[in-house]
């Protein structure tokens, strides 16, 4: 896979979802954010050059990899059986669970998934976040016409803000920015133990060279520097 040129310049280019900080999100039309700092560390590290960032939405990321658009995913996206299906990850370099987020300081203060009873809840379309919803509409805590699907979770905080949905299931680090930043605060968290990787396509070799870079800096402490820079 790559290119043929054997060039030490070739270009890898990376996409994103930029709404999910501190992963990736806009400042002053620019993206940024630890996955952003990362990626580029490690396509840097590894010998090649980070292209422009693509900005796409959640959905789109995968199929764009496949069909060449962009090289590398790094997006907070979770390892998972389908996603693992028509991609490669990287070596785990997160791990997240959950979060229900409710407004700060609103009447509906769920406590467990059970308040969650009859109550409208947001999600990002195609996220693990959704996935969690829809377990619980199968398990009956929530119904159908209460399962609000949203392009992206910025969109869907300022619904809750504006109280059109009661709760938003997101990533825990994610939900801890928002209530950082706007008028929300997580209820509770759901326990999922998901881990983030980077996508790569099935046939690029590049993948092993990524995974070096990404130990190389997770050992040198530039990885401790990078979520002291975005985390805290
Ligand atoms: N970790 C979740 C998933 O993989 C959410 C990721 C959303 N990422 C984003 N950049 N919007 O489904």
């Amino acid at each position: 896979a790559g290119c043929s040129g054997g060039s030490d310049s070739e270009t890898l280019v990376p996409g994103t979802n930029a709404a999910f900080a501190p992963f990736e999100f806009e400042e002053n039309g620019d993206i940024v954010g630890f996955d952003i700092d990362l990626a580029e560390e490690a396509i840097d590290r590894a010998g090649y050059e980070a292209g422009s960032w693509s900005d796409l939405e959640f959905g789109s990321l995968i199929p764009s990899l496949n069909n060449g658009d962009i090289d590398l995913i790094a997006a907070g996206m979770t390892i998972e059986p389908d996603r693992q299906e028509q991609i490669d990850f990287t070596d785990p370099y997160w791990e997240s669970n959950q979060s229900v987020l409710v407004q700060s300081d609103g009447d509906f203060q769920p406590e467990g998934e059970s308040d969650l009873d009859g109550a409208s809840v947001g999600v990002q379309g195609g996220t693990t976040g959704e996935g969690e919803a829809e377990r619980l509409l199968e398990e009956g805590v929530i119904a159908e016409d209460d399962l609000e699907r949203y392009p992206n979770y910025v969109l869907a905080v300022e619904d809750l803000e504006g109280g059109n949905v009661d709760a938003v299931i997101v990533d825990q680090p994610v939900a801890k920015n928002f209530s950082a930043e706007r008028d929300v605060s997580v209820a509770f968290v759901i326990e999922t133990g998901e881990q983030f990787g980077m996508g790569m396509r099935t046939d690029d070799d590049r993948l092993a060279e990524i995974n070096d870079a990404l130990a190389e800096i997770r050992e040198d402490g530039t990885y401790d520097e990078l979520v002291a820079e975005w985390f805290e």
